[in-house]
């Protein structure tokens, strides 16, 4: 496994890979892997000749009260978990090589941003957008994976590859759960014995949407209803927001039917659990 940090010289190394007529495996993060990266990366070492990591905390995609500075690094642990999963090259490059002037043009994101966890993060999809795009460009993949555990995110870079016509594949892989249905994530560690108990009504909250919609209910309130009375009845989280939208154009639906996501966000004590399960309804 090599390191690389600088652009031009991760451009020449993926030309002389895609020469050789290899195929090219992208994980791009901001690095604290946990593992649902792992999952990526697993998966991208199953599909690829040669697996790339990108490690890069992203200052655009960061509002101004979202702590850009105290995002969690640790550069040794993330090496040590990627050689583990077989990653071949490590692109790890500075904020400078990244963003050496301040961009001349960056990506504005138009649809599919103003629900779910984009609602109140103005511009965060607009900095997701203009990195992974730069990425793209620099590590020049034939697949590119992400976690379903951010399906917003995986809609609105469908949205991108499909109207910048990127020849990547957008392989979306699905959330990594513990034993109990909840979703890992780095921030389960903040919940109380108690809330860390009571999350895993996350997950049955949505299973009970989805057996409510298979066993016949096409009407979007009442298995909305019913997803937000199993929550308040399971937990002592604030629900942030329980929705169902078409996926992946996340529009409202009048009744549900084709490519749906159900997702959900609570707020326990110092967490913020998000979670989501996508289905389709004939
Ligand atoms: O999901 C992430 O870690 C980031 O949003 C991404 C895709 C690496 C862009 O900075």
């Amino acid at each position: 496994m090599i390191t690389i940090e600088k652009i031009e010289q991760m451009q020449a190394h993926i030309m002389a890979e895609r020469q050789k007529g290899k195929t090219i495996g992208f994980v791009p993060t901001m690095g604290y892997l946990h593992e649902g990266h792992v999952a990526l990366l697993k998966r991208a070492r199953e599909e690829n000749d040669t697996v790339v990591l990108s490690i890069f905390v992203n200052p655009l995609q960061f509002g101004p009260n979202e702590d850009f500075e105290r995002y969690p690094r640790d550069f040794e642990r993330d090496y040590a978990i990627a050689k583990q999963a077989g990653v071949d090259i490590v692109f790890y490059p500075s904020v400078h090589e990244m963003y050496p002037h301040e961009p001349s043009v960056t990506v504005r994101v138009h649809e599919r941003i103003d629900v779910l966890c984009g609602k109140s993060r103005p511009g965060h999809f607009d900095g997701v957008a203009t990195v992974v795009t730069k990425l793209f460009h620099i590590v020049m993949p034939h697949r590119a994976y992400f976690g379903m555990k951010d399906a917003q995110q995986v809609a609105v870079i469908d949205g991108l590859i499909r109207d910048f016509h990127f020849p990547i594949e957008l392989i979306a892989v699905p959330t990594v759960r513990e034993e109990d249905g909840l979703a890992k994530s780095s921030r389960n560690v903040y919940l109380s014995d108690r809330e860390r108990q009571e999350a895993s009504a996350l997950y049955a909250a949505l299973q009970k949407g989805k057996a409510t919609i298979e066993a016949g209910e096409r009407d979007v309130e009442t298995v909305r209803k019913a997803m937000i009375d199993y929550i308040e009845r399971h937990t002592s989280g604030v629900i942030d927001y329980v929705e169902i939208y078409s996926y992946p154009e996340l529009q409202p639906l009048q009744s549900l039917r084709g490519k749906i996501i159900l997702a959900l966000a609570v707020r326990f004590t110092n967490a913020r659990l998000i979670d989501n399960i996508v289905m389709n309804v004939q």
